[in-house]
């Protein structure tokens, strides 16, 4: 089966590439395939005709979206628009990932996020990622928007920097009042090949690893599984300001997901995976 697989350099397109090896993957990093360029996106997919187009092309820096709304805004909603366009031309499926910061996270925290709960992002990322889903659902039929929260796996994210920083310091302060769920990407990875596998119905779906937590309880848990002698100094929101606000509730729901029949670890169960590659 043809896949064509933009921004193949990032985090979770490495998941993807190893979990689809065995598939005709086309592979384009934005030097071979600007999503930005609907010209090129066009030519390039009628070449190519691909069945799947799997975007793992995005502006993710979301403290620097705040100084760069224009490269955000043609990245995350600009290029999933023009993805989607041609992919309804060529009767391809688009496979696109989005994110928790569509929803803002005020929402109380005893509670979750289902897909269709009102969106309202306070951040240039989340808005201009919503604006990326808006425009994929009035382009085409053939798409699933995956959403997913607090990625990590080949590449900087946040559980090696807090190994890093535990090796090197013997107190750390972690924020304890933000809630979510971690997600390996090499999970995330299998969802998408489970959901091409299983031809789900078309739509949006939130897709994380199981079980929530806060950043303070996973550095804990981190710390136990790698066997770090650090302590894990809890800290507020408020004590740790960054550029662009953080959202507090990022719950997502996995009832609609899991209903299709896909199967999805817990986050624990995927930490111990990741660390046990990671410090091989
Ligand atoms: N990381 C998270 O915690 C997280 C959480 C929720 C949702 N997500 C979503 O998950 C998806 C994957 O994230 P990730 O962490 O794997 O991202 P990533 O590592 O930042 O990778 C994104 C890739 O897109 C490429 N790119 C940028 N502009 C492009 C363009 N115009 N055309 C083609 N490629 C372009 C980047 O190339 P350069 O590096 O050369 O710029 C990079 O290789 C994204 O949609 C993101 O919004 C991520």
């Amino acid at each position: 089966m043809k896949i064509l697989i933009t921004g193949a350099n990032g985090m979770l397109a490495k998941a993807v590439r190893n979990e689809l090896k065995n598939e005709d993957l086309i592979l384009t990093d934005v030097s071979e395939l600007d999503i930005t360029d609907i010209d090129h996106v066009r030519k390039f997919v009628n070449d190519v005709k691909p069945k799947y187009i799997i975007n793992c092309a995005a502006y993710t820096a979301v403290d620097k979206a705040e100084e760069q709304e224009e490269l955000a805004r043609k990245v995350n909603a600009v290029g999933p628009r023009n993805l989607a366009i041609v992919a309804n031309e060529a009767d391809a499926t688009l496979i696109h990932i989005s994110t928790d910061y569509v929803f803002g996270g005020e929402k109380s925290v005893d509670e979750d996020y289902s897909e269709m709960d009102e969106k309202s992002p306070d951040t240039v990322y989340g808005i201009t990622k919503l604006e990326g889903e808006n425009a994929i659902i009035e382009s085409t039929f053939k798409y699933y928007i995956f959403r997913t929260a607090w990625l990590y796996g080949d590449g900087n994210n946040f559980v090696r920097t807090m190994i890093n920083l535990g090796k090197e310091n013997a107190e750390v302060n972690v924020v304890n009042d933000q809630y979510g769920s971690p997600t390996y990407a090499e999970d995330l990875a299998k969802i998408i090949h489970q959901a091409i596998e299983k031809e789900i119905p078309y739509g949006i779906y939130h897709a994380t690893n199981i079980g929530y937590t806060t950043w303070y309880d996973f550095t804990k848990k981190i710390y136990e599984i790698a066997k770090i002698d650090c302590n894990v100094k809890p800290v507020s929101s408020e004590e740790f300001k960054r550029p662009a606000k953080r959202p507090k509730n990022s719950k997502l729901s996995k009832e609609k997901i899991l209903k299709t029949g896909i199967k999805i670890p817990t986050y624990e169960d995927a930490l111990e995976r990741y660390l046990n590659k990671e410090m091989r």
